[in-house]
């Protein structure tokens, strides 16, 4: 599929392709895609250990010279400092705009490199290789790209479209369990807010499936969102469903003990809630919902009540001087919308009737 898109640079459009055995060769699709052969890889050491031989190694076939960073795996590498440390040592290489960053990892090294890669030197072409499902599916395709800071999720970041998006979902044979229930959450909200075949999907999948399917319809999904609304001004703030909740429980847990897509799974709970008290939504297809993340492995429960640092987490996510709360909820499954809610007292009440009983 191809991404097209209006930005301030102009229209531009770019490849999201999915295809197993595609890190092999990556080296040859860069070559053809008239990639310089300069390259800036950034991975993870995880990732380096389990992946990054054989796609250096194609890369190197193919008369590419790579430079390789490798930073610390998780959250906790999507800082304003990572950020500083990988520019400083782009800068004492003398990196110019002729070279261009490759992304190997999942959403934690893509939406950090692509940050880099949006900043220095004023813009640096990039190319993602998402080796997580939550990245094949979601976070590699649309150009959002930042770090975190202590106060909120991506508080600093830019829209910096890649100039192709590659994924290799026989990469995601080496994810942890966990990590690999984490990126079925983004994929459960797609099916929520927009394509209902894919939950009748996800409940077929069983232990041993193949998700390569799945990831092509979430990025596809994805894509036509991204496609209609680049920069995130309208209803590309559908894919905020779960977001509102997730992201607050990140932040005040201070991105230690949850997943991404763990905190968008209760996150989601909280939201679909939401939507039966106040966008009409039917109890009986959002307990279902909710049946279907805790079959899939996935939290859709609080081990204790929120304390302050999670409202005031959530405080940040609205925007000053309109109404108390806004959240995107879903009216029917396969349906989403931005609603203003009067106050927080309903949101309170969903919280805590998701804080297990002891
Ligand atoms: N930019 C966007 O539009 C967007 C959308 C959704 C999520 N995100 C961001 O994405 C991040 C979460 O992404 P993630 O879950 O991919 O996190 P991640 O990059 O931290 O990866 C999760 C873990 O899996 C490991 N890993 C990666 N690939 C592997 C592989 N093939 N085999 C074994 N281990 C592997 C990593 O080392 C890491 O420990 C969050 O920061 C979130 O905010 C961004
Ligand atoms: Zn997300």
């Amino acid at each position: 599929m191809t991404i097209r898109v209006r930005t301030a640079r102009g229209a531009i459009r770019y490849p999201v392709r999915v295809s197993a055995g595609l890190l092999e060769r990556a080296g040859g699709i860069l070559r053809s895609a008239g990639v310089p052969k300069r390259v800036l890889v950034v991975t993870d050491r995880t990732v380096e250990k389990l992946h990054g031989g054989r796609f250096l190694a194609s890369l190197r076939r193919a008369g590419f010279h790579p430079r390789v960073i490798a930073i610390p795996p998780g959250e906790r590498s999507k800082t304003p400092e990572r950020m500083r440390s990988l520019c400083d040592r782009w800068a004492a290489w003398r990196v110019d705009r002729s070279e261009a960053v490759l992304a190997l990892g999942g959403g934690v090294v893509s939406d950090l490199a692509g940050f880099a890669a949006a900043t220095y030197a004023r813009g640096l072409d990039w190319y993602v290789f998402p080796t997580t499902l939550l990245a094949q599916a979601d976070a590699s395709i649309g150009g959002k790209v930042g770090v975190n800071l202590e106060h909120g999720k991506n508080l600093l970041g830019a829209f910096h479209h890649p100039r192709g998006v590659f994924s290799d979902p026989r990469a995601l044979r080496t994810l942890t369990p966990r990590a690999f229930r984490s990126g079925l959450a983004e994929i459960v909200k797609m099916g929520v807010i927009r394509r209902p075949a894919i939950l009748a999907r996800l409940r077929r999948l069983g232990s041993n499936g193949d998700v390569a399917p799945l990831v092509r319809a979430a990025a596809k999904e994805k894509a036509w969102y991204v496609s209609r609304d680049p920069e995130d001004r309208g209803i590309r703030r559908e894919l905020n469903f779960g977001h509102t909740v997730g992201h607050a429980l990140e932040a005040s847990l201070g991105y230690r003990r949850l997943m991404h897509g763990e905190a968008v799974s209760i996150g989601m709970v909280a939201a679909l809630r939401m939507s039966v008290r106040h966008a009409g939504l039917d109890p009986e297809p959002a307990a279902g919902v909710e049946d279907l993340l805790r079959s899939l492995g996935l939290p859709t429960r609080l081990r204790r009540t929120p304390g302050r640092a999670f409202w005031s987490a959530l405080e940040r996510d609205k925007k000053r001087g309109r109404s108390p709360l806004r959240m995107v909820l879903s009216p029917a499954i396969g349906a989403a919308k931005t609603y203003d809610l009067p106050s927080l007292t309903s949101l309170r009440g969903v919280i805590s009737s998701l804080v297990q009983k002891p």
